[in-house]
């Protein structure tokens, strides 16, 4: 009954498996949470974004077979730092619908817009939002929307400022349908935070980055400490219940 998500975010990897990113190695992060998710013996493993911040077709080529490697179906989105065009090379990337059980479908978003202002925010379009009209209205099993950004803020001003420039729309089309049809949740990455809410009665979550944490509440870039990073497990239950937990990568 139980179907258990193995969130991870932020991968940011560099086209050198040895440099790195804002003064931290991201493929040996990504590697340890990647090696951390087995243990919880996830149904799905689920990439929200920034999965490289070197594009080039050498990285994608590497995180896809650390992926086919692993005993574990798997989901990914691109962020603003990612080339969707580039990731279909390897595999579907997002929009897509997905059956994940009886009880519940996984919507994936793309909100990576080249023309999204400022730089680093994102936007999901109206034909997106047509789209997922549609998904939301026809289903009658609980929906699980994943998007790089949230339509949402965390209290932390400057990335808050980067976030999705077409919420509003999104949030109209969400009250526009009746409760029984809102999706249950939404996870995102982007913040490189643990984050939890709720909005319109749906529930809203962030993961933490697997690459470096940023700190919650700064109003200007600004690390958390390592014991920030890491990732979150996500157990889908009946009839819409869930519950969640924040995994740190424990240095
Ligand atoms: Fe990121």
């Amino acid at each position: 009954m139980q179907f258990t998500i193995a969130h991870l975010s932020d991968l940011h990897l560099k086209r050198d498996t040895q440099a790195l990113f804002k003064g931290q190695c991201p493929e040996a992060h990504f590697l340890q949470a990647l090696a951390a998710s087995k243990r919880i013996r996830a149904d799905l493993l689920l990439l929200t974004g920034d999965l490289v911040q070197d594009v080039h077709p050498e990285v994608y080529q590497r995180l896809y077979q650390h992926l086919q490697a692993h005993p574990v179906p798997w989901v990914w989105l691109p962020g603003n730092h990612d080339d969707p065009q580039l990731m279909q090379t390897w595999a579907a990337s997002a929009p897509r619908q997905i059956a994940l059980n009886a009880h519940w479908d996984l919507i994936t978003l793309n909100t990576q817009a080249q023309e999204s202002r400022p730089l680093g925010s994102g936007c999901l379009g109206q034909q997106a939002l047509a789209w997922l009209e549609t998904c939301l209205r026809t289903s009658h099993k609980a929906q699980l929307i994943a998007m790089h950004h949230p339509a949402h803020k965390v209290a932390t001003p400057w990335i808050d400022r980067l976030n999705l420039q077409d919420a509003q729309a999104f949030w109209a089309l969400c009250r526009s349908l009746p409760k029984a049809k809102r999706p249950a949740l939404i996870v995102s990455g982007h913040v490189h935070q643990a984050w939890q809410g709720r909005y319109l009665g749906i529930n809203l979550l962030t993961a933490p980055a697997t690459s470096v944490a940023f700190q919650a509440g700064a109003t200007q870039s600004q690390l958390a400490p390592v014991t920030m990073q890491g990732w979150r497990q996500i157990d889908l239950l009946a009839q819409g219940q869930w519950r969640t937990r924040v995994l740190s990568l424990q240095y």
